[in-house]
């Protein structure tokens, strides 16, 4: 196997023009007049480095970047000049975006090692020029044979800091903190991208279990005959047509301190399932394809369980993941089943292919038994919320505002968009059933309010949060810090949330 390893990151100090490396990294804002780092370099290459790319035309726009080999003037091999934009708009997720470009530019020129010029006020830019290497140096390629012995891993990663800048523990503490966010993110992306053969719920289980170990956390898994037990009707029949049979996998952080560990959790539900074929509403061999990212919401979950493990904040954080597999065959639940849910409700099966809001539905109940103070859940539910907002923006939907407006701005600094919706009470009509409490599909239209308004049935009057990530679950081509494929999106917004609920003390 290739080493997949990520690259180390190291803070340092000193000038970029005497720093070895096989890329140099330097920030340019889109702006008459380039920064310190980048006027320093350009004078010992004698203005060489502004002249060359003021030809090619780079302009310091976003997406622009400008490669200059520097044949042995500079002890670092090659300048790559990444545009960041105007400055007013310069903000955190321009310079994740603009260092995760970077790093991939040295990755496609064989860099081992890399060195990123951080730019401005390093309190402000160390954590997301970090982030942005750290998620921009992820790959998914364990699988690719060919051109294995060619490529080359990025091994290391150094943060120059800006002149007159010391290193401090605090910024120790800032990049260490931002490398175990990225590493939980990078975590959830490489569970997505596993395919569906092999991460079954037994192996997604065996995942958790693992990560609890590494981590500090409880684990706790229940098979198909403990779902019967727990009475969870609408879980259990999701999971019944397939030979993977389902899990209920609780991973739980608790605080040692007495006081903190009887605090109200913090629960999070993520939507496991682990191949979505439709059941016997069997999809379309293209609305298949990608359908092994159907336990992105989970994967963020874990990720978001390991965060919680490093921060150990001063309440319990309660992560469960309900994994199955959507199939059809002799054995799998069929359109007019009616199934009883664990909290008493009865729901007919009208499409087997809503099986997310079955699965979270039973899930959710469970959770709330805990008495959260938040409760959110994360599910690639519905393709109506890809209609909605397509693949850059994910769904939020709540029953408190202030659960809502945390997760906003937390999602806003972490670097990932939510729009929120509305839970309309006029959708549920096209829930009703005529043999049952309600059916689990109504109509085409407000696909995604409609499955929200599903689950609102079973979460009580507990806050309660639910993001439907469906659409940034995968990016469908690479930009900035992420290349095509599995985003971990909601590992950093949840981390935020998280952070800042344990400065505020609860
Ligand atoms: N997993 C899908 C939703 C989905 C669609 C995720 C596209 C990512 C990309 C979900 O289980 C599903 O099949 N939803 C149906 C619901 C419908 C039958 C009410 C859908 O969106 O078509
Ligand atoms: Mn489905
Ligand atoms: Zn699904």
């Amino acid at each position: 196997m290739p080493d997949t390893s990520p690259p180390r990151f190291a803070l340092a100090s000193g000038a970029p023009a005497g720093t070895r490396a096989d890329v140099l990294v330097l920030f340019a804002e889109e702006a008459p007049r380039p920064n310190g780092q980048v006027a320093e370099v350009n004078q010992a290459l004698a203005g060489q480095l502004i002249r060359a790319a003021t030809e090619e035309g780079f302009r310091g726009k976003p997406e622009q970047i400008f490669v200059l080999h520097t044949h042995g003037r500079l002890p670092a091999s090659r300048v790559v000049l990444v545009g960041t934009g105007p400055r007013e708009k310069t903000d955190a997720e321009a310079l994740r975006q603009a260092a995760g470009r970077a790093v991939k530019a040295a990755q496609r020129l064989r860099a081992r090692s890399v060195a990123l010029a951080v730019p401005g006020n390093p309190g402000d830019t160390l954590a997301p020029v970090a982030q942005g290497a750290a998620l921009g140096a992820y790959r998914f390629d364990q699988y690719r044979t060919e051109g294995r012995e060619e490529r080359v891993p990025l091994e290391a990663v150094r943060l120059l800091l800006p002149d007159g800048a010391a290193r401090s523990r605090a910024l120790d503490e800032v990049l260490e903190r931002v490398l175990h966010v990225s590493e939980a993110a990078n975590f959830a992306r490489t569970l997505v991208n596993e395919p569906a053969g092999h991460l079954t719920p037994e192996a997604l289980a065996e995942e958790a279990s693992r990560a609890a170990k590494g981590h500090g956390l409880e684990v706790r898994v229940s098979g198909p005959k403990e779902l019967q037990k727990l009475r969870m009707g609408m879980f259990s029949a999701v999971g019944q047509g397939s030979q993977n049979t389902p899990r209920l996998i609780e991973i739980s952080y608790r605080p040692k301190k007495a006081a903190a560990a009887k605090a109200r959790p913090v629960s999070l539900v993520g939507k496991a399932i682990t191949f979505d074929s439709g059941g016997l509403s069997l999809k379309s061999a293209e609305n298949m394809a990608d359908m092994k990212s159907d336990m992105a919401g989970s994967a963020a979950v874990l990720g978001a369980l390991q965060v919680a493990a490093e921060l150990a904040p001063p309440f319990p954080v309660l992560g469960y993941l309900g994994a199955a597999e959507n199939m059809p065959s002799g054995a799998a639940y069929r359109p007019g089943d009616i199934l009883v849910s664990r909290l008493g409700k009865t729901v007919e099966v009208t499409n087997t292919d809503a099986e997310g809001r079955l699965v979270l539905g039973d899930v959710l109940a469970y959770a709330v038994e805990q008495k959260p103070a938040a409760l959110v859940d994360l599910a690639t539910l519905t393709g109506a919320c890809v209609v909605a907002l397509g693949h850059w923006v994910a769904g939020l939907f709540s029953n408190d505002e202030v659960l809502a407006d945390q997760l906003l701005s937390a999602a806003a600094r972490a670097g990932e968009s939510f729009w929120r919706l509305p839970l309309v009470d006029l959708q549920k009509e096209t829930l009703r059933s005529d043999v049952a409490d309600m059916k689990n599909h109504g109509e085409r239209w407000g696909g995604a309010i409609t499955a929200a308004i599903f689950l609102r049935e079973f979460v009580g009057d507990v806050p309660w949060a639910h993001l439907d990530i469906a659409g940034p679950a995968l990016a469908p081509r690479e930009r900035g810090y992420l290349g095509k494929g599995a985003t971990g999106i909601g590992v950093r917004t949840i981390a935020e949330f998280l952070e800042k609920r344990a400065r505020s003390g609860r």
